[in-house]
């Protein structure tokens, strides 16, 4: 058996307008107003009859967070699992809008909320992994242009930097913005979530006001906490060459364009990367022509030995390493014990070959909120009973605390 480093971090992650419950942020808004809209364009693109996941995708229910997993309330219940699993971290998002409600307005009763659940982890000896900013924003700025405001990165920033000074010593590790190349495409470029605005150019715009808004927080986080390590969590994917010239060019601009443009802007002001994997795509001539052996529920590909090709891409970066997310959804638990298996195993090939990673975080610890999609996608190593709030360990989740116990079978 294979034993990760001491001091690896074996982790879970969640974010706040996901499971929390009771959000009340530019995503709820257009949630309630897009819900008919989403269940009908379900109902379109499935066949229904031989589709397990029907009844859920066509219900404009479905689309509302409401009070989601309740994890607000329940938080020590979940950590409690956590311990279970043997989880020594959890990345978990704190939310803007209930920290900042008002322009300039700071709500000392929920910086409190989010000091007790950092201190609740910490009683269990659960590395706190704070993420600062998973996507919703608060109404007064979304309505006042979003991250497309002037002042954005002031604004992003100033609530940093709250954050790092009310946090303390309690708090070593800050992922600044989560994913914002994902952001920027189904926000600013699809056109798929809220604001829907559309284009490459907005892409661009909004990508440059990240790089800005990550370097502005970096800063005032080390001002308030200089011992704090702090670095964004960025998606991304295996492009694979379906080979010949044409296909090897296509694959150099995607990477360059996917992977590495945000995070090579930001380099200098972060003490690490945080890698979401999910993606893998074998390009030929500008199509996805992946095997697709096995797919999550929602007929994504699922192909852990990619991660080992883009640890050795960002080696060069010379900064360590967490994965911050991994992870499928996966209501039968079919496949995500080989996944974590597998990607575990990836990583730990990745860190015999000198790649520095520390850490690895399982997307999700509890059943959530899968944004457009809502409830149906079931990504947790925990499975959650809406009707009635009920938390069940899946399988899974056995074959994580098995890994972190013993070590890997390689
Ligand atoms: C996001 C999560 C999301 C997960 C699965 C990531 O892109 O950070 O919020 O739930 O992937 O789609």
């Amino acid at each position: 058996m294979k034993k990760f480093p001491a001091g690896f971090y074996f982790g879970a992650a969640t974010s706040s307008h996901q499971v929390e419950g009771n959000c009340d942020n530019d995503w709820s808004r257009w949630e309630k107003k897009n819900a008919e809209r989403l269940a009908a364009e379900y109902v379109s693109n499935k066949s229904g009859l031989s589709d397990p996941f029907y009844e859920a995708g066509s219900n404009p229910e479905n689309y509302i967070s409401g009070n989601s997993v309740d994890h607000y309330s329940r938080f020590e219940e979940d950590f409690t699992h956590a311990e279970k699993i043997g989880l020594n971290s959890y990345r978990f998002s704190i939310e803007w809008s209930r920290i900042e409600p008002a322009d300039g307005k700071w709500d000392e009763k929920e910086i409190e909320h989010y000091i007790k659940v950092i201190k609740t982890l910490r009683k269990k000896n659960i590395e706190p992994f704070i993420t600062i900013w998973h996507w919703p924003l608060p109404v007064w700025l979304a309505d006042d242009g979003g991250i497309m405001n002037p002042r954005f990165a002031d604004y992003f920033s100033r609530y940093a930097s709250k954050l790092a000074e009310s946090f303390g010593k309690d708090v070593s590790f800050y992922i600044t913005i989560n994913e914002p190349e994902i952001y920027s495409l189904n926000s600013y470029m699809l056109g798929k979530w809220t604001p829907q605005k559309k284009g490459v150019l907005n892409y661009y715009r909004a990508i440059k006001v990240l790089i800005r808004a990550h370097n502005a927080a970096y800063k005032k986080i080390k001002e308030k906490n200089a011992s704090a390590s702090a670095g964004p969590a960025c998606n991304m994917t295996y492009f694979e060459s379906g080979g010949g010239v044409i296909n090897n060019i296509l694959v150099r601009i995607a990477a360059y364009l996917w992977n590495m443009f945000f995070i090579s802007r930001v380099k200098r002001h972060s003490d690490f990367i945080g890698i979401n994997y999910y993606f893998h795509n074998r390009i030929r001539y500008g199509l996805n022509k992946n095997d697709n052996e096995k797919v999550s529920d929602m007929g994504w590909e699922l192909y852990p030995a990619g991660i080992s090709y883009i640890l050795d891409k960002i080696k060069k970066l010379n900064l360590p390493v967490y994965i911050t997310e991994n992870g499928l959804a996966d209501e039968n638990d079919l496949h995500r014990g080989w996944l974590l298996t597998e990607t575990l195993k990836a990583v730990y090939k990745s860190i015999e070959n000198g790649i520095d990673v520390r850490g690895y975080f399982h997307w999700s610890l509890l059943d959530n909120f899968e944004w457009d999609k809502g409830f149906w996608p079931k990504f947790g190593l925990i499975s959650v009973d809406r009707r009635t709030m009920k938390r069940t360990l899946r399988g899974s989740a056995d074959v994580y605390r098995n890994i972190i116990k013993r070590g890997l079978d390689i």
